[in-house]
């Protein structure tokens, strides 16, 4: 039997934790149904994505696969599930990520294996797998699709995610981070969601190092005054202390030593060229100092978008990356820096929701522009040959054949606000005409059936 090779550092399955805290309740059905049947419900931190969604995950995943044309991504797709210590390697052991959120557990043949977490780790494993630093660098690669953590959930917190995600491996140059933020900043430009770029860097380990030991030192003098999770950072994870949101540290905070003064030269000039290209683009950015993220494998330039009007992109991170220069070699590839980020789609289509509201933006995608009614058996059948025949006529259509009332489908047109709506009945199926009604007026015309495409271009300003 095969088993892992670090068996005691990875968590047990997380399910059963969930169930000795009683989310089993949750995690099955919580009724039952009709003649005591069970009745499934969602498993707590997951979430369908409706048809009234579709319109904005399309958006979005179209918006990244121009720009990745555009700026020369190429799409990787990776398993979902990867060897567990592959994350706990990069993504450290003590992250929030590994020590809470992994969805760890052994598979048939007692290999320990996890749902991945993020990408990025499952990226840098591809690059070694294919030997991709033997081809031109840097390798620019980007992904769309699932990530697990057993996080607890809240608004914009789920247990799986879905993350769209831009690397590019292989090159230390500062020109890359620019891009990478500037593709960042345009995926937000093009959805039409205004949002600033908030910009760190946190050098190298040794450096990190030595910032964190005075950091500690200054916040142990304060240790009197600091809620209990600071406390807990204090011993644990010091750079978390910069994280901390509560009123009563935020003083403290303040005063704390800054990273910046703990890089070296070479550190320094990488974010300062990172700086300056930006300013190039006009790509709006804050420098921002406590910004230092979670996960173990980045150095120097790191970032996060924020959302800069409502309250949901303000209030958690929209998408956020950086270099991880060391990762391809703490993984035994040969070294290779690297950069990259990964937005959260589900946050992202709420702030792009949220907003558009907000500003009464109709949603994204196509709108119907006619309504097509039908009245008795034959107007059915001829209307579903009509509605398809206008298929190529670059039309968009709303229909519902499922209904009789000629009221009914009416009232439907007019709750989508379309312009026309076409009226076929049974004697029009007999004449060859159809009724083109204007919804606003209520003035109705007949055409001939053959010509009612051309005379709804017109009429919708479409020759
Ligand atoms: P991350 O900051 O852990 O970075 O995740 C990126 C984004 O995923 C977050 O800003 C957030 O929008 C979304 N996200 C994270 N956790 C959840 C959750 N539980 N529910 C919903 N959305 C969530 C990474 O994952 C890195 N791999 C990014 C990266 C790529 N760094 C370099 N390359």
């Amino acid at each position: 039997m095969k088993t892992s090779k670090n068996p005691k550092q990875i968590r047990q399955p997380s399910v059963k934790d969930a169930r000795a805290k009683g989310d089993k309740k949750e995690a099955e059905t919580q009724q039952s149904g009709e003649k005591g049947k069970k009745i499934y419900s969602l498993l707590r931190g997951m979430h369908d994505i409706l048809p009234g969604e579709a319109k904005y995950w399309s958006l979005l995943y179209h918006t990244a696969e121009n720009l990745a044309d555009y700026f020369q991504y190429g799409r990787i797709d990776l398993p979902l599930i990867e060897e567990a210590s592959l994350f706990v390697r990069s993504i450290g052991r003590a992250t929030d990520v590994v020590e809470k959120e992994m969805y760890a557990f052994e598979d048939r043949d007692g290999a320990k294996v996890a749902l991945r977490p993020e990408a990025t780790a499952s990226i840098t494993r591809a690059y070694i797998t294919h030997g991709m630093w033997n081809i031109p660098q840097p390798i620019k690669l980007w992904y769309w699709g699932p990530m697990f953590r057993y996080d607890r959930p809240q608004a914009g917190r789920y247990r799986q995610f879905n993350q769209v995600g831009f690397e590019a491996l292989g090159d230390s140059n500062p020109v890359v981070d620019a891009e990478l933020i500037l593709v960042a900043y345009n995926f937000f430009r093009d959805i039409g969601l205004p949002v600033e770029m908030h910009v760190n860097s946190i050098g190298l380990p040794e450096e990190r190092e030595r910032y964190k030991t005075a950091l500690v030192e200054y916040y142990r003098t304060k240790r009197g005054y600091l809620c209990d999770d600071c406390r807990r950072r204090l011993q644990k994870n010091p750079l978390r202390l910069l994280d901390c949101k509560q009123e009563q540290c935020q003083p403290i905070k303040e005063e704390a030593p800054q990273i910046i003064d703990w890089l070296g030269d070479e550190s320094k000039n990488h974010l300062m060229k990172v700086l300056e290209y930006l300013d190039e683009v006009s790509v709006p950015y804050i420098l921002r100092s406590t910004l230092v993220r979670g996960l173990d494998y980045y150095t120097r330039t790191v970032f996060e978008v924020y959302g800069t009007e409502g309250e949901l992109g303000a209030q958690s991170a929209l998408g956020g990356g950086g270099r991880y220069d060391l990762l391809v070699e703490m993984l035994g590839g040969r070294p290779s820096p690297s950069a990259g980020w990964a937005l959260g789609l589900e946050r992202v289509t709420a702030a792009l929701k949220s907003y558009n509201e907000q500003k009464q933006i109709s949603s994204p995608g196509k709108s119907p522009e006619i309504f097509f009614a039908q009245l008795g058996d034959q107007a059915k059948r001829r209307a579903l040959k009509m509605i398809n025949d206008l298929r190529g006529s670059g039309i968009n259509i709303s229909f519902n054949l499922s209904k009789n009332s000629l009221k009914s489908q009416l009232e439907t047109a007019n709750s989508l606000k379309v312009p026309f709506a076409l009226i076929l009945g049974q004697k029009e199926v007999q004449d060859g005409t159809v009724i083109v009604r204007d919804m606003e007026s209520g003035v109705q015309e007949i055409a001939d059936q053959r010509k009612a495409a051309g005379l709804l271009k017109r009429k919708l300003g479409k020759v």
